[in-house]
């Protein structure tokens, strides 16, 4: 079972859990998110219920693993954690949900990429905490329902829409993820600096910020690439310098775009002529998988108004244009869609 459970979500980086918030209060940004799990968790503990399932939908790196741990802390829950593509069999889900003590929350990462046959048996777990499994084979088969103890799930994905609709409409609470201001961004970094004992002025917090790409997982690793340069120079203050010297080595450009992003934007112009060009040849010619390009890179790009989507696919803007240092001619007449 070790290999599909872990009471704590795996991460890159070993230091990372203790630089990310264990309260809601701690939790910056998302002010919506925030203060609808708020209601939901004092309304359910002034209950005495277990708290409602909760989807969290958006991109990577915007705090979902995070949240679904505060959701245990502030529960006060045991934390249960596993993703998508690791529950290959019904017994696999089965063993978890029967190791489930009563107000534990199960943490399902990538839970659109559940395989059919187990989400099925997530159905009446959610609805009434039973479970329906086949023992047996053939002929001699038999259906044996248990009752399991009550608990949270809360899946996480990159987007809502990529759930069949008997699994969405499961849960209770429904929220969305966006991307982070610049502000909200900045606020984070001087957080984590603060925990990692580095100095860091609000000028160059802003600097990592506007690079961030609205994500917190991309700040602190900016902000964690920068202390590397520091450290080297026996230096505990993070100065413009050495924000320049980290972007440069990491081919981050002023807008926070990296290698992949510009390619993507270099593609679409020079072997589309701009577009449009529908995502499947796109990724295909990026030599990546088609959900790498829609869920990790292009939310971003379409947020920031790098690329643009018509009716026909995706093109590059005048602005993504700019990005890779190219001119600005040929933009009158395009269908954008809303
Ligand atoms: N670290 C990562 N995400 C964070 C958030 N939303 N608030 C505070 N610290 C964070």
């Amino acid at each position: 079972m070790g290999r599909i459970l872990s009471s704590e979500p795996q991460n890159e980086d070993e230091n990372f859990v203790t630089i990310r918030p264990t309260s809601l209060d701690e939790y910056i940004g998302q002010k919506e998110v925030k203060s609808r799990l708020e209601i939901s968790i004092r309304a359910s503990k002034m209950r005495g219920d277990v708290l409602d399932h909760v989807l969290l939908a958006g991109p990577p790196g915007l705090g979902k693993t995070t949240l679904a741990m505060i959701i245990a802390h502030e529960t006060g829950g045991h934390l249960q954690a596993t993703s998508g593509p690791v529950i290959e069999r019904q017994g696999d889900l089965a063993a978890v949900l029967t190791s489930l003590s009563s107000g534990d929350v199960l943490f399902i990462d990538e839970i659109h990429r559940l395989p059919r046959v187990v989400e099925e048996i997530l159905y009446n777990a959610m609805e009434d905490f039973q479970l329906d499994i086949l023992v047996g084979k053939g002929p001699g088969a038999r259906s044996v329902r248990l009752s399991i103890n009550p608990f949270t799930l809360v899946g996480a994905t990159t987007r809502s829409g990529l759930l069949t609709p008997p699994l969405r409409n499961r849960f209770g609470i429904a929220l969305e993820l966006d991307f982070y201001s610049v502000k909200d961004i900045a606020l984070i970094i001087k957080r984590t600096a603060s925990i990692l004992g580095m100095k860091i002025n609000e000028e160059c917090a802003l600097e990592i910020a506007k690079r961030s790409r609205g994500t917190p997982r991309i700040a602190n690793r900016l902000l964690k690439r920068a202390r590397d340069f520091a450290t080297v120079k026996s230096e505990n203050t993070i100065t413009l310098e050495t924000i320049g010297e980290t972007f440069r080595a990491m081919k981050i450009d002023s807008h926070g775009l990296d290698d992949v992003d510009r390619k993507i934007l270099s593609k679409i112009l020079n072997d589309y002529h701009g577009g449009p060009v529908g995502l499947n040849s796109l990724a295909a010619t990026m030599g990546m998988e088609t959900e790498t390009v829609s869920e990790v890179y292009e939310p971003y790009l379409l947020q920031a108004g790098f690329v643009a989507r018509t009716s026909r696919g995706r093109i590059i803007t005048p602005k993504g244009y700019a990005a890779i240092g190219k001119p600005l001619i040929g933009f009158e007449n395009l269908d954008l869609e809303e």
